[in-house]
């Protein structure tokens, strides 16, 4: 792995891997033997806002010995129009790594390829690998594997979530279903090239509850949509997580967040402040799988 610019580059290996690394540093954290960021740059370009996203990379680079340094898009010339391979070979000669939130993918990727430092895709409107590494670790704590599991993605199933969900249920082989209305269920240029996987796609919430494992859901109206709250928040109102559909779930299933959470819309505040504990586990573990992901990067750009 030279890069994590989406959950669609990673083989199921890698991706069990990166999981399982990041248990282990998880258990040890505070006691790291080997630094392997010491000495090390890594900069932080964010064009959207974060909490989770931005805390836990400045705090894992931090705790794995290096320095982490944050570039808001609009305090740079990228925010003035400077070109992003530009950009990225300018920082590709004075940092090691870089994370980026944006929105175009090919950004990312065009960053990767211009500035030939490890590049990591901290959200694109395509996809959020990170948060998945994350949701994996926390269904492998709470349920013990994965494997065999109905995860259930309720809500805009066309938004990066629902696409990062569809490749680690094709790499992995698990069972997901994303249960969205037509005007939201993932492209047909996508399923066409996400090719044979184990995605069952519906428009029925509670047929998709039925024996669920994990009930997964994120915001309706993704950074970059607000214009569209309006009619999202209507059209997705069927398919809200609440005490109602989690009857039909399996009777220790999970409710998973990637956050932040809008109360009363995909999910009730009483079922937020119930499952309170393993949607913010789940947070905590954005922190963990970062690192996981930052240890085998480390040593992949240049050595000073
Ligand atoms: N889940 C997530 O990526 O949160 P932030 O937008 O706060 O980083
Ligand atoms: N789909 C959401 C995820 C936020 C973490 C968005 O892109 O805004």
């Amino acid at each position: 792995m030279n890069h994590l610019l989406g959950i669609e580059d990673l083989s199921g290996e890698e991706i069990t891997d990166l999981v399982y690394l990041a248990q282990s540093l998880k258990s040890k954290r505070g006691n790291h033997r080997v630094l392997p960021l010491a000495e090390q740059t890594w900069a932080m370009i964010f064009t959207k806002s974060s909490t989770r996203t931005r805390v836990s990379f400045e705090v894992g680079i931090h705790e794995l010995g290096g320095r982490p340094m944050f570039l808001n898009a609009n305090d740079i010339q990228l925010g003035r129009g400077e070109p992003i391979k530009d950009t990225a070979r300018v920082l590709g000669r004075m940092v090691h790594g870089c994370v980026i939130r944006t929105f175009d993918q090919q950004d990312v990727v065009d960053f990767a390829e211009f500035g030939k430092i490890p590049t990591i895709n901290a959200l694109t409107d395509e996809e959020h690998p990170c948060q998945i590494l994350a949701d994996l670790l926390t269904i492998r704590e709470k349920l013990g594997t994965w494997d065999g599991k109905k995860i259930v993605f309720f809500g805009d199933g066309d938004c990066n979530m629902g696409r990062s969900w569809a490749w680690a249920s094709k790499r992995l082989g698990f069972d997901l279903t994303i249960a969205a209305p037509r005007e939201f269920q993932p492209r047909a240029e996508f399923i066409e090239r996400l090719g044979d996987s184990p995605l069952t796609i519906t428009d029925d919430p509670r047929a998709a509850a039925e024996g669920a494992d994990v009930l997964y859901t994120d915001t309706w109206v993704s950074m970059g949509k607000e214009a569209e709250a309006a009619d999202r928040l209507k059209t997705l109102a069927p398919y809200q997580i609440n005490h109602d559909l989690m009857k039909l779930a399996n009777s220790d299933a999970i409710v998973q967040h990637c956050l932040p959470a809008y109360r009363d819309k995909e999910l009730t505040e009483a079922l937020l402040e119930e499952r309170a504990t393993e949607i913010f586990d789940q947070a905590e573990n954005r922190l963990h799988a970062q690192k996981a992901v930052l240890v085998r990067l480390a040593d992949i750009g240049f050595s000073t």
